[in-house]
């Protein structure tokens, strides 16, 4: 079959695989090839066991692969097919020299970059899928366009706005795309060849198009704002805690107005995933470098509640259970930083699990899809520790387990069940306010939730 149009993602990760199996699903004259030089993860993504889990990929990518999707570690021959380029490479925050802590580390941008420049033998769209800092479009041109093949490289800002967990329905019913690119005839040609991809199923009103700086700072400030939402509803929790005021009483009444709107308003144990801190820290860095201190310590405070709130929940475990929790058991519900997802990156749980373990508890981690990363994060902990998938095993004999990730599963448990295999008087500490507190409080547990007075038998 000859395709009308040839796509490349270059990086295969919880972005690249989802995105552009999507993308091959609905634009089916296109063909969608995704590499990375992770050669294991490309096997994975050819095989029945796919690297990332999300509810609804398994299908797309079965329906997709090997008709016009493809997985392939031939970078080099990608560059060379492709017309347009998605580069969704990871982003991290910078741990060494200049801006260490918080700038974007680019490395990986930029080698993506030099790779595509040596193998282009044509015309090239080239679109910032990662999140970037604002103006790198700038920076990738110059590099891009200083070639002497007479290539001219355009560069378009698209990045994603897909939640983890719920990526699939996201990608297929998206709030919004959005489309940056330079207002120059180049690059508004460029910018159309992105809309008419996303056309094939996006209705129009939803794609917006607009400056490519704009592109790059409208997803650092989503992220921002998304987390200063759980930041704030998660101080006030800490003062419901002081008042009997009830912080999911409190959401409710705030979320009827339509201003503040119902959605993000879940006190909990803090934000996870690898995307709202380092896009903060970014966003400070930028700030900062331009010289707009107040606006860097704003957005920073985000961040540092953030990390109060998961050290709060940690000091009122120890707190509530007479002041030790050495040699005791505590089982640990869900590891993933939220639910439907297996990854734990900035996951609230590595704190909580980590500071237990300072504290010489006896640490059980559940978790029905993150377990081998829940073992990669703490591969350095040479305390008590082990991994239970089972929940039922996890807590039989703990002294207190704290439910740390919002899976339906730990929902639907038989705490009855559970309450009986525990050391009395037996703890349970919500992290996500999911439970219901008063039944649990009813069957014998002490029950400590977010931003709500504990339930106490004692
Ligand atoms: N994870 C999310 O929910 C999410 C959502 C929106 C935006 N983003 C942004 O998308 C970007 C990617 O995020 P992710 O979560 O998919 O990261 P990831 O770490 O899961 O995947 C990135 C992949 O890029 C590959 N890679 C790095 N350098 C490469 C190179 N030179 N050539 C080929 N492959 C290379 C890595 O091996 C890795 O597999 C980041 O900028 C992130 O901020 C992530």
């Amino acid at each position: 079959m000859t395709f009308e149009k040839q796509i490349l993602c270059i990086g295969a990760g919880y972005v690249g695989g989802p995105t552009m199996a999507m993308i091959a699903m609905k634009c089916p004259r296109y063909k969608v090839t995704v590499v990375d030089i992770n050669s294991a993860r490309i096997a994975a993504w050819n095989s029945n066991a796919l690297p990332i889990y999300e509810p609804g990929l398994d299908a797309l990518v079965q329906k997709t692969r090997g008709t016009n999707l493809f997985f392939s570690t031939g970078i080099e021959q990608g560059i060379q097919a492709a017309d347009i380029i998605f580069v969704s490479v990871n982003t991290p925050t910078k741990t060494f020299g200049h801006g260490a802590g918080k700038a974007a580390d680019l490395q990986f941008w930029e080698k993506t970059a030099r790779q595509i420049l040596v193998h282009a033998t044509n015309n090239k769209i080239v679109v910032e899928k990662s999140t970037l800092p604002v103006r790198t479009a700038e920076a990738m041109e110059r590099i891009l366009n200083q070639n002497t093949k007479n290539i001219h490289f355009e560069v378009v800002s698209n990045p994603e706005f897909l939640a983890e967990g719920t990526a699939i329905a996201d990608l297929e019913n998206p709030d919004r795309v959005l489309i940056g690119s330079q207002e120059t005839p180049d690059g508004l040609k460029a910018r159309k060849a992105i809309v008419d991809i996303y056309a094939h199923w996006v209705p129009r009103d939803r794609i917006i198009e607009c400056n490519v700086w704009s592109a790059e700072l409208s997803k650092l400030t989503a992220n921002a704002f998304l987390a200063q939402r759980i930041s704030s509803i998660n101080s006030i929790s800490a003062l419901c805690e002081r008042t009997e005021a009830d912080i999911t009483e409190v959401a409710a009444a705030i979320g009827k107005d339509a201003r503040i709107g119902a959605k993000f308003l879940r006190a909990g144990v803090g934000f996870g995933g690898s995307c709202f801190k380092k896009d903060i820290l970014n966003l400070v860095y930028i700030c900062q470098s331009y010289g707009l201190t107040e606006i860097a310590e704003y957005w920073e405070s985000v961040i540092r509640i953030n990390e109060w709130q998961e050290r709060r929940f940690v000091r009122t475990m120890l707190e509530s259970m007479f002041n030790t929790i050495a040699g005791k058991k505590i089982a640990l519900l869900g590891f993933a930083f939220k639910a439907d997802t297996g990854d734990t990156r900035e996951s609230p749980a590595i704190v909580v699990a980590r500071s237990l373990l300072e504290e010489h508890a006896d640490v059980v981690v559940s978790d029905p899809k993150a377990l081998d990363n829940a073992r990669e994060d703490l591969k350095d902990v040479p305390q008590a520790l082990s991994f239970e998938v089972d929940p039922y095993r996890a807590t039989d004999g703990a002294h207190a387990v704290a439910l740390l990730t919002d899976w339906q599963l730990y929902r639907d448990l038989d705490y009855e069940r559970i309450l009986q295999s525990m050391e009395q008087p037996a703890f349970l500490f919500d992290g996500r306010n999911i439970l219901d507190h008063k039944k649990l409080f009813d069957l014998g547990f002490n029950v400590f939730a977010i931003g709500k007075a504990p339930l106490k038998h004692f």
